[in-house]
């Protein structure tokens, strides 16, 4: 059983969302996607046809945030937008491609932090313990966590994983097509003014090239009993 937040950082490619899960189910905690969030929110500007870096896209997506709902329980997590399940419809390569520009608005962030903690706190009363995975939740959300992770690894081991995950579902997963997005993404995201990705001072940080999701899950569980999180 985990008890307390357990931070998970990173870019995309590192194998976050499937350790986070993971460590979430064995260890009977609520999990939180949070670009799922910020996913679902893109995916309703370009449903109202808005360029997704203008200001009318805020607004939209502003009003999308209160809208949302997430489920939080690693077997079957789900975003519900306006009662829809979208899951399926934020991966494709259009919201992929639009996220960044609607995630770095202010307005969006702040929108969706305050929805993140609310589900943060309702997974802590229901489970006793949650993962959460993002950019900024050791830095932002929930500065004070008792485990944070900052996960890592090269933009080819990177674009390598994101393209596999394409191809499964379907999807093109070109690895050149997706180094160049992988890129694209990083740069966007390390550098806009709200709460860029970037490691919180306390956080630990694994460098996931030559991990298997078991070693990195096996590292996860070590650091969290060793600060007491697990029992
Ligand atoms: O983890 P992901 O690829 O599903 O995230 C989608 C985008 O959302 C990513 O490009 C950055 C943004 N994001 C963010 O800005 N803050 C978060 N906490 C999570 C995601």
């Amino acid at each position: 059983m985990l008890r307390g937040v357990v931070a998970m950082d990173g870019p995309s490619g590192t194998g976050k969302s499937t350790v986070s899960r993971r460590l979430a189910r064995e260890s009977s905690a609520a999990y939180l996607d949070t670009g799922a969030m910020y996913r679902a929110v893109t995916l309703a500007v370009l449903r109202a046809g808005l360029d997704p870096s203008s200001d009318e896209a805020e607004k939209v997506a502003v009003s999308a945030a209160a809208d949302l709902r997430s489920v939080t329980d690693p077997s079957a997590p789900a975003v519900l937008l306006a009662g829809e399940n979208v899951e399926a419809q934020i991966r494709g390569p259009e919201v992929t491609g639009a996220v960044s520009a609607v995630s770095a608005r202010p307005a969006v962030r702040e929108a969706l932090v305050l929805h993140q903690r609310r589900l943060i706190d309702e997974g802590l009363v229901e489970r006793g313990g949650i993962v959460v995975e993002g950019r900024d939740i050791g830095s932002v959300v929930v500065p004070d966590a008792p485990l944070k992770v900052y996960l890592t690894a090269s933009e080819q081991v990177r674009a390598a994983r994101r393209g596999a995950q394409d191809r499964k579902a379907g999807r093109s997963g070109d690895v050149e097509q997706v180094l160049a997005d992988v890129r694209r993404r990083d740069q966007f995201d390390t550098t806009r003014k709200t709460s860029p990705l970037q490691v919180a001072e306390d956080a630990t940080v694994l460098d996931t090239d030559n991990l298997s999701v078991d070693d990195v899950l096996y590292a996860l569980l070590a650091l969290a009993v060793e600060r007491g999180l697990l029992r």
